[in-house]
C-alpha cells in the first residue's frame, strides 16, 4: 500500500520560494511515489480574509499556481477545503474532545495575536481545524514547513485522544519536516513569509523578483574582503536552486573574496529565473481557461468527498452521533 501524503496550502498572498521548498516542491515529488492529498485551504484563510473578491481571486490563484508547478490531478487529490464541507462537521466533534489547554498552547494563534490580528473563535480553532483535514483523509505523513510543526502534533494528540475515547478510528499522523528547507529565509533573513513582507514570489514580473533579491540583507564587507558563506542570506537561498558543485564553487568564491554581494544576488537571480521560467508558461495558459481550473476542482472534492464521508461515517457510529 502506498503511504497517504496530505498537505495544505492557504489562498491567503502570492505563492513564494519558502512555500515552494518549505511544502510544494515536496508534495510534488511525493505524488509520484504515494497516496498524495493536495488542498487550498479556503476555510483556514477565512480566518483573517474577510474581502469575497479576493477571496476568490486568491483561492483560484493557488490552484493554478500548483497545478503549474507541477501538482497532476491524474497522480494524486486536488481539491478546495470548502468543497468538501464533511470535514467542517468532523472539526467540531474534534472540538469537543479537545481540552483548552492545547489550543491555548498553540504558538501560531499566540504570534497571530502578536501581530495585531483581531482573532475570532476560528483563529482559535484554526488547528482544530487543521486536525479535521489531516484526520480525516487517513493521513500517515503531512509535509509542511517548521512553522506548521506544532499542528501536526496536535493532530496526533488529538487522534490519539479519539481513539483512547472512543475505539481506534484515526491513523495518527506524523509531520514530515526536512531540516535543510525546515524554515527557508527572507530577504531579511527572518523566515521568508506572506506576512513579514520579505518574500521572494514564484510567479511575477521579473523586475519585482529581482526587485526582491537585491533587497536581500547582507552585512557590509566590500568586494575584495573574504566573506562567511553560512551566515549569508544570499548563499542560503542559493543552494536550495544550485547543484553541489555550484555550491563549493560559490563557498570557495566567497572565502577568497573577490565576489561583491552583488554578484552573488544576480547569480541567485538567474537561478530562481531559470528554475520558474517553464512553469510560467503553463500558468498562463491555466489562466485563459479559468473553466477547466474549475472542472479539476470538482473533480477532485467529488473524490475526496467519498473517503472524507467513509471516515466521518466510522465518527459518527463511534461517538454515537449515528443513532
Ligand atoms: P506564509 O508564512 O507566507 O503565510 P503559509 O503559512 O501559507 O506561508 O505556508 C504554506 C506552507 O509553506 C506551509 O507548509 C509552511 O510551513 C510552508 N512555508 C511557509 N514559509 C516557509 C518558510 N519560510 N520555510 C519553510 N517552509 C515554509
Ligand atoms: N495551516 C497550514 C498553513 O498555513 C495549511 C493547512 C491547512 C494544512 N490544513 C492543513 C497543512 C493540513 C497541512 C495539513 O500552511
Amino acid at each position: 500500500m502506498k503511504k497517504r501524503v496530505l498537505s495544505g496550502i492557504q489562498p491567503s498572498g502570492k505563492l513564494h520560494i519558502g512555500n515552494y521548498f518549505g511544502m510544494i516542491k515536496r508534495m510534488i515529488e511525493y505524488q509520484e511515489s504515494s497516496d498524495l492529498f493536495c488542498f487550498i485551504a479556503n476555510l483556514h484563510s477565512l480566518t483573517t480574509l474577510t474581502d469575497s473578491k479576493e477571496m476568490k481571486k486568491l483561492t483560484l490563484d493557488a490552484a493554478m499556481d500548483m497545478l503549474a508547478l507541477g501538482i497532476d490531478p491524474n497522480k494524486c487529490h486536488f481539491w478546495v477545503q470548502s468543497d468538501v464541507p464533511e470535514v467542517a462537521e468532523l472539526t467540531w466533534i474534534l472540538s469537543c474532545i479537545t481540552p483548552m489547554g492545547l489550543m491555548e498552547r498553540a504558538h501560531s494563534y499566540k504570534d497571530k495575536i502578536a501581530k495585531g490580528i483581531q482573532p475570532n473563535l476560528g483563529l482559535f480553532n484554526y488547528p482544530a481545524l487543521m486536525t479535521a483535514d489531516i484526520l480525516i483523509n487517513q493521513s500517515q505523513v503531512v509535509p509542511v514547513g517548521k512553522d506548521q510543526k506544532q499542528h501536526v502534533e496536535m493532530a496526533r494528540d488529538i487522534a490519539i485522544k479519539f481513539n483512547n475515547q472512543f475505539g481506534e478510528t484515526f491513523v495518527i499522523p506524523k509531520p514530515d519536516i526536512p531540516d535543510e528547507v525546515a524554515t527557508i529565509p527572507g530577504t531579511d533573513g527572518q523566515k521568508m513569509s506572506k506576512s513579514y513582507g520579505n518574500t521572494i514570489p514564484i510567479f511575477d514580473d521579473e523586475s519585482v523578483i529581482k526587485k526582491a533579491v537585491m533587497g536581500i540583507v547582507t552585512d557590509s564587507k566590500g568586494v575584495d574582503e573574504a566573506k562567511d558563506p553560512e551566515s549569508c542570506n544570499i548563499f542560503a537561498l542559493y543552494k536550495l536552486f544550485a547543484s553541489e558543485s555550484e555550491i563549493k564553487e560559490l563557498s570557495d568564491k566567497y572565502k577568497a573574496g573577490g565576489l561583491g554581494y552583488g554578484d552573488a544576488k544576480k547569480m541567485l537571480l538567474s537561478k530562481i529565473l531559470e528554475t520558474f521560467r517553464p512553469f510560467q508558461k503553463k500558468r498562463t495558459e491555466l489562466e485563459s481557461n479559468i473553466p477547466e481550473v474549475e472542472k479539476i476542482l470538482a473533480k477532485g472534492a467529488e473524490k475526496v468527498r467519498i473517503t472524507s464521508l467513509d471516515t466521518l461515517n466510522k465518527v459518527r457510529l463511534a461517538t454515537g452521533l449515528k443513532y
